[in-house]
């Protein structure tokens, strides 16, 4: 069967077998970026956004993500150009073995995204789903805690400059970033 997915902002048609997951079919075509830990939906190692939602993607069957909007780790920021969650994980030292932070970054990126100043409470509790064998999770909070900072400066510095304030801006405008906005 073909699973068609607006994936990272690219409409892509792929092969899958009625028995694939979401997983298989981005691992079998390169988004390695999610991991594949328990491939039973108890680890988050996994964690893509689905919609807008943080899904563990080893339990979403292909053919139930057809014509699905996917975001992936690799769609999320550059080497040269990171993501405010990536920067601030790095700059957190929140990682050792880095095998759990795609996922990681990933949940925290949709829980941002729905709440963009959430608690230290609210935030453990968001990733809950997520293991880590190694950090201990302090270092994690710590992170997410700054990458809410980080993005609500941007937010901040785009709406100062007279543009719409950052993600906020969903409309029919057409306004890019830094162009003025209407
Ligand atoms: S590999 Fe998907 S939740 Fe563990
Ligand atoms: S950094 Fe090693 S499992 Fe999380």
């Amino acid at each position: 069967m073909q699973v068609e997915l607006e994936l990272n902002g690219d409409t892509e048609r792929f092969e899958a077998a009625k028995t694939d997951s979401l997983l298989d079919v981005l691992r079998k075509n390169g988004y390695t970026g999610a991991k594949r830990g328990c491939d039973t939906g108890a680890c988050g190692f996994c964690t893509v956004i689905v919609d807008g939602k943080a899904r563990n993607s080893c339990v979403v069957p292909a053919s139930k993500a057809d014509g699905s909007t996917v975001e992936t780790i690799e769609g999320l920021g550059s080497q040269s150009d990171l993501h405010p969650v990536q920067e601030a994980f790095v700059d957190n030292t929140a990682l050792q073995c880095g095998f759990c932070i795609p996922g990681m970054i990933m949940r925290s990126t949709a829980l941002l995204g729905e709440d963009p100043d959430p608690t230290r409470d609210e935030i453990r509790e968001g990733l809950s789903e997520n293991l880590c064998r190694c950090t201990g999770y302090e270092k994690i909070l710590d992170a997410v805690e700054d990458a809410a900072d980080r993005m609500a400066d941007e937010s901040g510095a785009v709406a100062a400059d007279g543009g719409h304030p950052g993600s906020g801006c969903d409309g029919p405008c057409g306004c890019e970033p830094g162009g003025g906005g209407t």
